[in-house]
């Protein structure tokens, strides 16, 4: 039965990704980007409303494996692949998630106080690049009303983080009341119990004022301040990408002194002029970039972490995620989960599915029972050719 099921989805899949990239996203993407995200999330949060359309599509899209499943910081992931920050805004989604196949989901970024969102554009799609310009700006309906809508879900059955943020105003520009900001709304999260890690934002590149804890000694001062909330949820910093290689490092020496139990690698790409930007973007535009134009910046910086910390972060990799190849590679090179939005807006939803169902097949090549076998081996291949070479 089980291999039949998985023959169908494997056929479904296989028809429904022809079916998106010919048709559905062509229609798509002849309307406005914040249309269709918007399409999306009310629709995601209709079907996952109902119990019947869950278990439609529960056994259309989930696939589902042992070899995939983990258990990381206490949390129990049945598969590696989750939904990134930034797509799930208000926490609508929830209940759709493992129903669509993902293993886990971020929602947010939230704030303490509600914003309405940067002036538009707020989406440009960069097809060339298999890219999205994203100005935001950390746009939500604010904690209290997102951990309430939370409280009303009974059929959340993924782990999720919820993704935190400085509110994006002129009054939380100054450290002392940025800092306080943070605090409170991590504490409206840790009290309320709901979760299962808390994911800090300390890199959106479209706020007011910037990303004013990216410099070690202010970052150091968030997480004193992050050390003393009563939680016993991980604890995870989401990165920035636009940086270098030194800077970043300073960044996880800061982390490695606090309560941090994990890192995501990472954020947006802000330079508008990288090397894998192949559309024009008109000048004065807003905004940071996703999709493939992140994909080496957040591999370097994963292999960069994992080579230094090994097990004393867990990484979460995100950026260009199109195929179960990016994932796998992602996860070698240090990686225990990996996130997704770009790859599915171009992909389609039964990318999630595809994505776990090669991942299987990755690890039957490579001789691995489990997924966690893999976190990291390229490390070792790297290892092995040095100790080679001084033969
Ligand atoms: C529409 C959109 C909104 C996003 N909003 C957020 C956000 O609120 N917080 C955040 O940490 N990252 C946000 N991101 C960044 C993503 O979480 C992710 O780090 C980045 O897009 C790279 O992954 P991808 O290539 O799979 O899209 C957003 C990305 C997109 C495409």
């Amino acid at each position: 039965m089980v291999f039949v099921k998985a023959k169908f989805q494997n056929i479904f899949r296989y028809l429904f990704g022809q079916f998106y990239r010919s048709i559905l996203r062509p229609i798509f993407f002849s309307f406005p980007p914040e249309l269709i995200h918007d399409f999306f999330v009310f629709t995601g949060h209709l079907l996952g409303s109902a119990k019947i359309a869950r278990s439609v599509l529960g056994f259309l899209f989930a696939y589902q494996n042992r070899k995939l499943e983990q258990d990381i910081l206490g949390i129990h992931f049945a598969n590696p692949i989750g939904l990134s920050e930034g797509f799930d805004k208000d926490a609508a989604l929830l209940q759709t998630l493992s129903s669509v196949g993902f293993g886990f989901g971020q929602i947010g970024t939230i704030t303490d106080k509600p914003y309405s969102g940067n002036p538009k554009p707020w989406l440009t799609r960069l097809i060339k690049s298999k890219a999205i310009l994203v100005n935001y700006g950390l746009k939500n309906i604010g904690a209290d009303k997102i951990l309430t809508r939370i409280t009303k879900y009974t059929h959340i059955s993924t782990p999720f983080g919820i993704s935190v943020g400085k509110t994006n105003c002129a009054e939380t520009v100054e450290t002392e009341l940025g800092l306080l900001d943070y605090i409170n709304c991590l504490r409206k999260v840790a009290t309320s119990g709901l979760g299962d890690f808390i994911t800090i934002n300390i890199s959106c590149p479209n706020t007011f004022g910037g990303e004013p804890f990216t410099t070690p000694d202010k970052l150091h001062l968030l997480l004193t301040a992050v050390d003393k909330i009563a939680t016993a949820k991980p604890i995870f910093v989401k990165m920035p990408i636009s940086i270098s290689d030194e800077e970043f490092d300073k960044l996880l020496d800061v982390l490695s002194v606090h309560k941090v139990a994990g890192v995501i690698i990472g954020n947006l790409n802000k330079d508008h002029k990288d090397k894998n930007i192949f559309d024009k973007i008109p000048p004065g535009s807003k905004g940071g970039v996703s999709g493939i134009p992140t994909q080496e910046l957040s591999n370097n910086f994963i292999k960069l972490t994992y080579s230094k910390y090994r097990d004393r972060f867990v990484i979460i990799g995100v950026g260009g995620v199109f195929t179960a190849q990016d994932a796998y590679k992602k996860i070698r090179l240090g990686a225990s989960l990996v996130q997704i939005i770009t790859g599915l807006v171009y992909g389609g939803p039964q990318t999630i599915g595809d994505i776990n169902y090669k991942l299987v097949k990755y690890l039957d090549a490579d001789g691995y029972e489990n997924i966690s076998e893999a976190v990291g081996v390229e490390h070792e291949k790297i290892n092995n050719l040095q100790y080679d070479r001084t033969l």
